[in-house]
């Protein structure tokens, strides 16, 4: 196998690992590996045929995993959750900007993400890099954004009544479970290389501490709209075997739902994170 190569795919968001099989690596490889996370904020990977056991060993190299309390597990496998749209479903998982689990007090680090079917075309996911929307922004801005903190729920969305439990019934459960919300700096640290990030996203954040609702969707919508600039953006195109493995923190993902009559399946493993400042 060729050496460790790290080539990123745009400036503000992703890079290809090349030259790696994932259940090998040393640790030399798996320090590269690991920077290139938190420079990059979402890796890709081809052509790795893991088991489940492989991949939960591969995951478990970069912290504790988190069990999503929402997701359907794979079976036999609850530390898996299983991201599946069938031939005649609708609506799928994540076809919107979001982050996943901003919605908790201790937001998740990040979620591996594994192929295992995909559809002959579609089913891609789209990337964009919050360091780079942060950077972007104007000194009057940032400063205006500094001491805000979002406020962030999963009601909408996985409670009863959600948007994702009505739509996807039996894919998502646990509706009770979806009572938490969390508040977190607008712009926050990374938690590994301080850079500061915009930490608000269209999925799960509802509002801003201490302002009105109207207030707080004028300025989200002005920053959703930014974000969402094409220059921010990555688009993955998958295969089986394709891994991404994204910074929760640093990104957003949108799963593209492009493929109707089409089955997709993957396998994700999220991992615990650390308090945000
Ligand atoms: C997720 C998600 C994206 C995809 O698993 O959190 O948003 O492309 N999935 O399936
Ligand atoms: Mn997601």
């Amino acid at each position: 196998m060729p050496a460790l190569k790290i080539r990123p795919v745009s400036s503000a968001v992703g890079a290809e690992v090349l030259g790696v099989d994932v259940k090998n690596l040393t640790d030399g490889e798996f320090d590269a590996v690991r920077d290139a996370y938190r420079t990059h904020g979402v890796l890709f990977f081809r052509e790795q045929a893991l088991s489940p056991e492989q991949h939960i060993a591969f995951a478990e190299r970069f912290g504790d995993i988190n069990v999503n309390r929402f997701f359907t597990p794979v079976d036999g496998h609850p530390r898996i959750a299983e991201v599946r749209k069938e031939k005649d479903q609708k609506i799928n998982i994540g076809g919107g900007w979001h982050t996943d689990h901003s919605y908790d007090q201790v937001p998740a680090m990040g979620s591996m993400l594994l192929a295992r079917e995909v559809p002959e075309s579609g089913g891609d996911t789209l990337f964009a890099g919050m360091g780079a929307a942060y950077d972007a922004l104007s000194d009057g801005l940032k400063e205006t954004l500094e001491p805000l903190r979002g406020v962030h729920s999963s009601r909408h969305v996985f409670g009863n009544k959600g948007k994702a439990t009505e739509a996807m019934e039996g894919r998502i459960g646990n509706a009770e479970a979806a009572t938490q919300d969390a508040v977190h700096p607008l712009v926050a640290r990374h938690p590994d290389t301080g850079r500061k990030l915009l930490y608000v996203n269209p999925g799960f954040t509802i509002g801003i501490d201490g302002w009105s609702p109207l207030e707080a969707k004028a300025l989200l919508d002005f920053l959703y709209q930014h974000a969402q600039r094409p220059e921010f953006s990555y688009r993955f195109q998958w295969q089986p075997g394709s891994i991404a493995f994204w910074d929760n923190r640093a990104t957003w993902h949108y799963a593209l739902n492009d493929y109707h009559g089409q089955f997709r399946l993957m396998h994700r493993i999220t991992l615990e994170g650390q308090p945000l400042h």
